[in-house]
């Protein structure tokens, strides 16, 4: 096993992913290409349910983050194990629609939907909509009146915590363009509005702090401030809420130097905390909820690339190309990510050259990792970049029109097709 169950190597030394042999699977489908162990997507949701189930409460059901990674045979994966969607847009909400994805089990996020947004919404049926703010309340009240219908909704809460992770993945703070703070006293408004609003019915409170948090500690403290948050909100103004959803975050290890996660061990922690939380404020234990996005998805996916050189500049740095870069990987270039690269075609020798992994756009920071090492690539040879199912193929752009790679799922030691891969017509497509 390398890093994750997902990824060994085989006989001939190369790389497998879901057992499959790289070599031979980049022979099939080219590259550069994402590939999906759905299996162990499977597992994280199963353990998920299962451990939600036991330390939660009955109905405290995993909502799955579909911003990790997004396309229509995942979200049938995602409703066959029984979980509920986090929709982040109507492209998403399209997406699980088309996939067949029950609307009822979706929350729609976003701290700026249209009107439009809003409309398609509630005409696909869609469970739950969180509010970002009292605008968009307004906004879905009259929408709801017009469509003569009732909008379920959860309002999104800012606890001000800090999850101690990379600023541009942290959304709890004050200072943050979700939701609405407690300690300015806007989210009391923001109750009362929700309260008093003709066409919503208030299911409960919202709070997301960050994401690749490694242990319990901003959990709890937001379960802290959230369920304080319930108790007063009753006091006030007599409404219990029955939902209260903390969010995504669970971190995944990307190299060896990131902490293991016992994530059963995590949850069953985090369930023990609420019941005392719950008690301490002599409240009933809301329906708990978790949106992870990264954890499900993360260690199951592999990006494989055919290297095109090796460049050693005398003095400085060795540079691998890949055909590959940027538009199907931003994560480096946005936050300098770290990743583990192996070559796919000598996983077992030893990592013994140091590079620089470089993307092929025209742009310097196009970089994939850097202060690596691996063993010595030439040009042609695979190299695979581990752990990049969750934030990659999502994130992905046309770039340097750049067509984007094909998702290839694995299940039971097959591969298919999950998204195929465009094609330079498809980048012209929609040019008039
Ligand atoms: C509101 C919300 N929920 C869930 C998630 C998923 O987080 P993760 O993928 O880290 O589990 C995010 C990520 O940014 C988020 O903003």
């Amino acid at each position: 096993m390398l890093l994750h169950p997902s990824f060994d190597i085989n006989e001939k030394g190369h790389l497998t992913i879901g057992s499959l042999d790289a070599v031979e699977l980049s022979e099939t489908y080219g590259t550069p290409a994402y590939y999906l162990d759905t299996d162990a997507v499977r597992n994280m949701c199963r353990m998920y349910k299962a451990q939600f189930a036991a330390h939660f409460g009955g109905n405290s059901t995993p909502i799955y983050a579909g911003k990790a990674l997004c396309f229509k045979k995942l979200y049938a994966i995602i409703a066959e194990e029984g979980l509920m969607a986090d929709c982040v847009s109507p492209g998403e909400l399209h997406t699980a629609r088309a996939a067949g994805f029950p609307m009822e089990r979706v929350f729609f996020h976003g701290n700026n939907k249209t009107d439009g947004d809003l409309r398609y919404a509630l005409e696909l049926g869609v469970g739950h909509i969180v509010v970002d703010s009292p605008d968009e309340l307004a906004a879905l009240d009259s929408i709801a009146a017009e469509l003569g219908k009732e909008a379920t909704v959860l309002l999104r809460i800012t606890p001000g915590i800090d999850p101690h992770t990379h600023q541009k993945i942290s959304t709890g703070n004050i200072d943050s363009k979700f939701g609405m703070a407690i300690s300015t006293g806007q989210a009391y408004d923001f109750v009362k509005a929700a309260l008093d609003a003709e066409h919503i019915r208030l299911d409960g409170f919202h709070c997301h702090v960050g994401s690749q948090i490694f242990d319990i500690d901003p959990f709890k403290e937001a379960a802290e401030i959230m369920l304080a948050f319930v108790a007063k909100v009753r006091e006030e103004y007599g409404y219990l809420a029955p939902v209260l959803n903390i969010g995504g975050g669970f971190g995944v290890r990307y190299t060896e130097d990131d902490p293991q996660i016992d994530y059963e061990d995590n949850i069953r922690r985090l369930g023990q905390e609420f019941d005392a939380i719950c008690k301490e404020f002599d409240i009933p234990k809301p329906s708990i909820m978790m949106e992870p996005g990264r954890s499900i998805v993360a260690a199951a996916g592999a990006t494989l690339y055919t290297v095109g050189s090796v460049k050693e500049v005398s003095g400085f740095r060795n540079y691998v190309s890949v055909d590959g870069g940027m538009p199907d990987n931003p994560r480096y270039t946005l936050y300098q990510s770290r990743y583990t690269v192996v070559n796919a075609e000598k996983a077992d020798a030893p990592a013994d050259y140091p590079c620089t992994l470089a993307g092929r756009c025209c742009e310097s920071g196009d970089l994939l990792a850097e202060g690596i090492s691996i063993a010595k690539p030439e040009r042609g040879t695979i190299l695979a970049v581990l752990v990049t199912g969750a934030y990659n193929y999502s994130m992905a752009s046309n770039y340097n029109r750049i067509p984007r790679p094909p998702v290839i799922l694995i299940s039971g030691g097959k591969s298919e097709i999950g998204v195929r891969r465009e094609t330079y017509d498809d980048i012209i497509e929609l040019d008039s």
